[in-house]
């Protein structure tokens, strides 16, 4: 077990602050659905709204206080059934859902409950056993299920959702967005993959380093027009996250359809990405190359962030909830890498043509063994960066996201190297 006693000055305090303002941030999310929409299975191949009500409190308490502090949880039965999501390959994999799903007021009443405990073991528990491991993996646990669960009201009818958001989006103008050299060159150098000395999920250990050849990689992600442009002259499938209409292609934004915005990155699933890049004779960026590109520099030394090192804030990308949905390419010139990359952390995740497995020295955490293991599978690829529903704490350069390259429900974004 890695020694990381509350990195970088984390007190009690701020981890209490930080469950907080988790469980605030998940109450407005919960808040999108209207009320009669609970039971809806909005992505088919997940489970429907009411388990990711019940199965975030459910996981600190199985997580935090029965695995590492060895306390007894509230109830079983939850804690089995809200225990884990599902990520079949298809419907036909679909295992029978239970039919019977707990009442909103009886799940959240145990929400309630598992909240008055996680704040007492935060606040006195001996959490820092694990080096504060269990204390942050759920913390961060609950932000990722945040974007999850965007990305699963995304795809709701807009007569199922409240029509006001709960949290208001700040709209960034577009920047004087392609101007200039629209590639970079990157010479040849050393990546180092992998988390240092902070919180890290087991995916993101062991650190080390690779050598990644020259390689020239877009400044700009692909946008809608140029994919647009694409599936005019091929006939190909457009983006899940368009909808046609009166002859006319629509951005099906998270609350309302919006003229499609041709100048921000397209969303798209991983099989798309890789068959347009090979249309225009590129490829995708492997994870070593997004390294390089991201947080390279010209004299080796690696930044933390793209922008340098300065903790992430809105001036460096969409990231944060700030946005609904993508916002023009090249809007964060303060964000931009030492090549003058842009949006390489944030305006959506961005697919790499790496296969997701475990780096050499893997070992599975002990606080969550299932986190990564179970999707080694070859089916899965790594995305980098950050998309609007990602939280700070998330926009870290070793931090790895994954999916299955035909997933199209992702906030999800990529570029062309060659
Ligand atoms: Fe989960």
């Amino acid at each position: 077990m890695r020694h990381l006693a509350f990195p970088g000055g984390i007190t009690r305090r701020n981890l209490i602050e930080w469950f907080r303002q988790g469980r605030a941030r998940t109450r407005e999310v919960f808040a999108i659905p209207k009320p009669d929409a609970y039971y809806d299975r909005p992505i088919k191949l997940r489970n429907p709204i009411v388990f990711y009500e019940g199965h975030l409190p459910v996981f600190t308490v199985n997580t935090l206080l029965k695995l590492s502090l060895k306390e007894p949880g509230i109830d079983a039965d939850y804690e089995l059934l809200f225990e884990r999501g599902i990520d079949p390959e298809s419907e036909d994999a679909l295992k029978p859902a239970a039919d019977q799903w707990p009442s909103r007021r009886d799940v959240q009443a145990y929400g309630a409950e598992a909240e008055r405990r996680i704040e007492r073991a935060l606040c006195n528990g001996d959490i820092e056993r694990d080096g504060g491991e269990a204390a942050i993996a759920i913390l961060e646990h609950e932000q990722m299920h945040q974007e999850t669960l965007l990305y699963m009201f995304h795809e709701m009818a807009y007569e199922r959702k409240n029509p006001r958001p709960p949290f208001h989006p700040r709209r960034v103008a577009s920047g004087g967005w392609r101007v200039g050299n629209h590639v970079a060159k990157i010479p040849a150098g050393i990546a180092t993959l992998g988390a240092g000395d902070h919180f890290a999920w087991d995916n993101e250990l062991p650190r080390h380093q690779v050598e990644v050849p020259a390689f020239e990689v877009d400044r700009y992600k692909v946008t809608n027009g140029d994919y647009l442009e694409y599936v005019r002259a091929t006939g190909a499938d457009p983006s899940h996250f368009w909808a046609r209409a009166d002859g006319e292609w629509y951005w099906r934004g998270m609350f309302g359809l919006t003229p499609l915005p041709l100048d921000s990155p397209v969303y798209v699933t991983q099989e798309q990405a890789t068959a347009y890049a090979r249309w225009r004779r590129k490829r995708l960026i492997s994870e070593p190359e997004y390294h390089r590109a991201a947080v390279g520099t010209p004299s080796d030394a690696e930044r933390l962030f793209p922008w340098g090192d300065e903790p992430p804030d809105s001036s460096r990308g969409n990231f944060g909830f700030s946005n609904w949905d993508p916002v023009p390419v090249g809007s964060y010139p303060s964000g931009a890498s030492a090549w003058g990359v842009h949006d390489l952390a944030g305006n959506g995740w961005e697919w790499t043509s790496t296969p997701f497995e475990g780096f050499a020295g893997f070992q599975p955490m002990v606080s969550y063994p299932n986190y990564s293991v179970d999707f080694f599978d070859g089916q899965h690829f790594v995305l980098k960066g950050a998309s609007p529903a990602t939280a700070p704490e998330l926009v870290r350069r070793s931090f790895r996201n994954w999916f299955r390259g035909n997933y199209p429900y992702v906030y999800a974004t990529f570029r062309c190297a060659a």
